[in-house]
């Protein structure tokens, strides 16, 4: 069968749109996909053996697809102009001033990709909204789409947000547990539901293509989004309990999963979630809580976010505790930077409140990461807010190329992101190369802390005691 949509452009070659239209290049063969981008070095790495991001099976769909039917490029106007259904997958970061600061996401990036759409369009097409946004952001870009056409031309509108989690992003998209897709109740609307609704169906099951309005589009991937973090700080607010009773958190997320009703995914108590969209969309939501005058609504998710700053802060305190209340001077050996395992993405990783904490206190800081790159490491501990300069900071971090060279002479071991190999390190020979006692602290779970034990380690767990 083919669809009607014979050509695709993606505005945007990050996280979200490469690997998603990727994949569309992948399963529709008969469709041209193009992906652009202003970021130049971005599309260049999409054009090499080295692709911009790290997601595992990433490389051999594009690898397939790439100079065929799928394309990288910086001509904006061109890939615009000859698509009949574009995807707006830019960058929609927190708002850091003016209105909503610290809250509302900011939209500038996709307002200039909209009108950019209007300006140089010349026939007419389907618009897709495929990055998180606020609830609306569809109508805005309608408006500014509808203002701003030439003729005869008209856009029609959809919302059809990205539920793939990186590291797992390209299984996500093979076997997505739904596709979402919302547009305006109107005749012309649901054709162009209809239209990209056909393109997922080349491989995705019509029962688990959902159609709905905008807006509960919209809200749907905040809410998801919001519902699975809250999962996480409701374990991880358990975990205090069980490090303070002697419950072990493992144990208690078993007990509970194995409950059909609650499901055993989800619950993995952690040093805090990261990632680019948790956070953000709880922010989001929070302020369009408040912006539609629901304070207790504001305040209940808000609450989210909040137990999962305090999990990082109570990690590092007991940290520092646990080292006779002094980190000055000592060296640290830091475990993983990426937010979580399988990504080199780093945005809103624990590590970065972990490192900076340690950092504050003077202690040394050894960074092993198997993806994320030194320069990207030095860029997330010298954001604003820290008080080092890059050559301060250099004095204090160095980033390695192995946990074992992390480890060397190190008083601790902190593990922050639960990459596979931390499993397999030879811990016997870590514990001979620290100074002794030998802590280590996982904040992830990961570890066989009895073993570690009778090594000689002093083993401490999110969400056990150490009486
Ligand atoms: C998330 C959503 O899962 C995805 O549907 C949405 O499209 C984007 O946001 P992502 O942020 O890529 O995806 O990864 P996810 O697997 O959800 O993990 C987010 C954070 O939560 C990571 O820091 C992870 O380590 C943490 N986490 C996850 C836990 O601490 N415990 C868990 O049980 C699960
Ligand atoms: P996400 O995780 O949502 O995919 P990223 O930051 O990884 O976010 O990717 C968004 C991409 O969008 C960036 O590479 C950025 O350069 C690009 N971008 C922003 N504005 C535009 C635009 N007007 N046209 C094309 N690309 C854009």
């Amino acid at each position: 069968m083919t669809t009607q949509v014979k050509k695709i452009c993606c505005l945007g070659a990050g996280y979200v749109g490469g690997p998603t239209c990727a994949v569309i290049a992948y399963k529709c063969p008969h469709i041209q996909v193009t992906i652009v981008d202003v970021n130049e070095t971005r599309i260049n790495a999409w054009n090499s053996d080295n692709l911009p991001i790290y997601e595992p099976g990433l490389d051999k769909v594009v690898f397939d697809r790439r100079g065929k039917n799928l394309f990288f490029t910086t001509e904006v106007e061109k890939a615009i102009n000859e698509a009949d259904l574009i995807f707006v997958s830019v960058n929609t970061p927190t708002k850091k001033a003016g209105m909503g600061a610290g809250y509302a996401a900011d939209l500038a990036y996709i307002e200039s990709a909209t009108r950019q759409i209007a300006e140089v369009a010349r026939s007419s097409k389907i618009v897709v909204e495929k990055s998180t946004v606020p609830c609306r952001t569809a109508e805005s870009m309608r408006t500014i789409l509808e203002a701003n056409s030439h003729d005869d031309i008209r856009f029609d509108i959809l919302s059809n947000p990205e539920f793939l989690a990186e590291g797992t992003a390209i299984n996500d998209l093979m076997f997505p547990d739904r596709v979402l897709i919302g547009g305006l109740q109107t005749p012309e609307g649901f054709k162009a539901q209809q239209a990209l609704a056909e393109i997922y169906e080349q491989w995705v099951p019509k029962d688990k293509i959902i159609t709905t309005n905008l807006w509960s589009s919209e809200l749907s991937k905040l809410a998801a989004n919001a519902l699975l973090a809250q999962r996480i700080s409701s374990i991880n607010a358990l975990s205090a309990i069980c490090e303070a009773t002697g419950a072990d958190i493992d144990e208690v997320a078993y007990a509970c999963g194995c409950d059909s009703r609650i499901g055993p995914r989800f619950l993995k108590a952690s040093v805090g979630f990261g990632g680019s969209c948790f956070q953000k969309d709880i922010l989001n939501l929070v302020y369009l809580s408040e912006q539609l005058n629901l304070p207790e609504v504001a305040a209940y998710w808000k609450q989210v976010v909040d137990i999962n700053e305090y999990q990082k802060k109570r990690f590092v305190s007991r940290i520092i505790k646990t080292l006779f209340n002094t980190i000055t001077n000592k060296k640290i050996a830091v475990l993983g930077f990426a937010f979580k395992k399988d990504t080199g993405d780093t945005r809103e990783s624990a590590a970065i409140t972990l490192c900076k904490d340690f950092i504050q206190e003077n202690a040394r800081v050894k960074i092993y990461d198997p993806k994320v790159s030194e320069q990207q490491i030095f860029y997330d501990l010298s954001e604003p807010g820290v008080t080092y300069d890059i050559k301060d900071l250099k004095k204090r971090v160095t980033v390695v190329q192995s946990a074992y060279e992390a480890s060397t002479n190190a008083d601790a071991i902190v593990v922050a992101t639960e990459w596979d190999e931390f499993k397999e390190l030879d811990f016997e020979r870590i514990y001979k190369s620290m100074n002794k006692p030998a802590f280590i602290f996982d904040g992830r779970l990961i570890l066989d802390a009895e073993k570690l034990k009778s090594i000689g380690f002093r083993v401490h767990t999110i969400g056990r005691a150490n009486f």
